[in-house]
């Protein structure tokens, strides 16, 4: 039996036997007191009937992958004509004045690991912009200052860490003084870390006195609302509505007026910003209604009936991908809480870094074990009432999360420049582009020069020669 000198550390070490995973004082016998200390530090934080409750998911998982079958939902889509056009022209005019009136907020997701993309440092830190080589957390800061001075107001930004990046996310804004944003104005909230487990359900150790943890996933977002005291700054400043994205799109508005006009009008807790999949097979969550809920069901849970069925038109029956761009009400927050938060845990096959039998850590070709996540979108299901706006993708969404290929740091740049690209040929500019219609020169819009494509082409001289690279920034004018 394994013993401890104090009596409620041996109470722990009978709960963890109990449990049967005991497994994890395998090294209890050569490890120094400040060790052992380290792993019953952390295992007192292990909610024991919660590892049950994933060892039953794991033995379930079967039945849990049957298909789904769900209802498209309804959208409002881009505009077609001149009367969808003044709705988005109404919604602006009342999401301007929300932001004007203090009721916005921005909140980031910025936890995850980022393992696909492999740069060492939190993601948002991670050098892209195509000249200037600034992190996507600067480009989002400027974002954000623009707005600030813009409608003239502070815009709260709560970036959600985890506690494998919260110290190096916060010394990044510290040495970059916050990118011209007042700390004051910038919370870490940090969400919560989960045990992981092997393929028979034991917790795993990634160091003599470590068990492997990882993040609670994106879903993660409620409970650091509340862990992180965002739910009260947010009330002392008069903010209910907060736009969440993830940190890794380089082209996310970050606060979008038509969207919080439109979520307003509806009455809605919490809404979504939707593009229309590329193609049948594209890997996005899909919105449907399942009971009459709204969902983000993952490609991987449809049918392949479902996944290509078309409408008589021959558009795609479901075509509403999920970008991970939302407005959540604070009061919505609330409500998640009143009779215990109930999001689901999904379950994910991942390389787990493990301590072998011979002491050393290897890091496994293949997935060896189950991390297990919240997701955002689940809350979904609990709104009464809620919009799904369709946006252009080539204007709103570009993430960075592969190292290569698709959705990597080359797409993201080439989709900037694209994107700007398109501003200086509606100020009249021939820009280059190669066959596949790729602008061919590296451009930067400071969004403190300009917001909009409009402002841009007001502002943007007459008469240059573009060059290959090309920055526009307020200094400059
Ligand atoms: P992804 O699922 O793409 O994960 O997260 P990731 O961590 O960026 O990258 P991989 O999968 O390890 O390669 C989408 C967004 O959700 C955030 C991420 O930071 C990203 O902005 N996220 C994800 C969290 O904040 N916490 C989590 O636990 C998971």
């Amino acid at each position: 039996m394994i013993q401890a000198l104090r009596h409620e550390d041996q109470i722990l070490i009978e709960k963890v036997v109990e449990f049967n995973q005991a497994q994890i004082f395998d090294w209890w016998a050569e490890l120094p007191d400040s060790s052992k200390q380290n792993l019953l530090d952390q295992v007192r934080l292990i909610d024991f009937k919660q590892v049950q409750y994933f060892q039953e998911l794991l033995n379930n998982q079967s039945t849990h992958n049957a298909p789904i079958h769900m209802e498209p939902a309804e959208y409002i889509a881009l505009p077609e004509n001149e009367s969808s056009e003044a709705a988005r022209k109404e919604a602006m005019v009342i999401g301007e004045d929300a932001i004007r009136n203090g009721r916005t907020g921005v909140f980031t997701v910025a936890g995850g690991q980022g393992t696909r993309l492999g740069f060492d440092g939190p993601k948002g830190s991670f050098p892209c912009s195509p000249v200037t080589k600034k992190s996507l957390f600067e480009l989002q800061a400027e974002r954000i200052l623009a707005i600030q001075k813009a409608y003239g107001v502070i815009i709260p930004w709560y970036l959600m860490t985890s506690p494998t990046n919260d110290a190096a996310t916060r010394s990044f804004f510290s040495q970059h003084l916050y990118f011209g944003l007042n700390p004051k104005d910038v919370l870490f909230p940090c969400q919560r870390m989960l045990p992981t487990l092997d393929d028979n359900g034991k917790l795993i150790l990634d160091a003599k006195d470590h068990i492997a943890v990882s993040p609670n996933g994106h879903g993660g977002t409620f409970l650091a609302m509340q862990d992180g005291g965002v739910l009260e700054d947010a009330d002392r400043r008069g903010v209910d509505i907060l736009s969440y994205y993830q940190v890794d799109n380089i082209l996310i508005r970050v606060i979008d007026p038509v969207f919080v006009g439109f979520h307003l009008n509806m009455g809605a807790g919490m809404s979504s910003k939707m593009i229309k999949k590329n193609d049948p097979q594209e890997k996005v969550g899909h919105f449907g209604l399942i009971d009459n809920h709204l969902h983000v069901v993952e490609y991987s849970d449809m049918t392949e009936a479902d996944m290509e069925a078309r409408n008589p038109d021959d558009s795609l029956k479901y075509e509403a991908g999920s970008i991970g761009i939302h407005l959540i009400n604070t009061g919505f927050v609330r409500e998640q809480f009143r009779d215990g938060l109930k999001l689901p845990f999904h379950i994910a096959h991942k390389k787990i870094p493990i301590l072998q039998k011979d002491g050393r850590i290897s890091n496994p070709d293949i997935p060896n074990g189950y991390k297990f996540e919240m997701f955002v979108f689940d809350a979904l299901a609990d709104t009464k009432e809620s919009v799904i706006l369709e946006i252009r993708r080539e204007k709103e969404f570009s993430p960075i999360k592969n190292r290569e290929e698709s959705d990597s740091p080359q797409t993201a740049k080439q989709d900037l420049n694209n994107y700007f690209g398109s501003w200086l040929e509606a100020s009249g500019y021939t820009v280059p582009r190669d066959s596949e219609s790729n602008v061919q020169c590296d451009i930067e819009v400071h969004p403190l020069y300009a917001c909009t494509q409009d402002e841009f082409v007001q502002k943007v001289p007459k008469h240059m020669e573009l060059t290959k690279q090309m920055v526009f920034h307020p200094d400059s004018d």
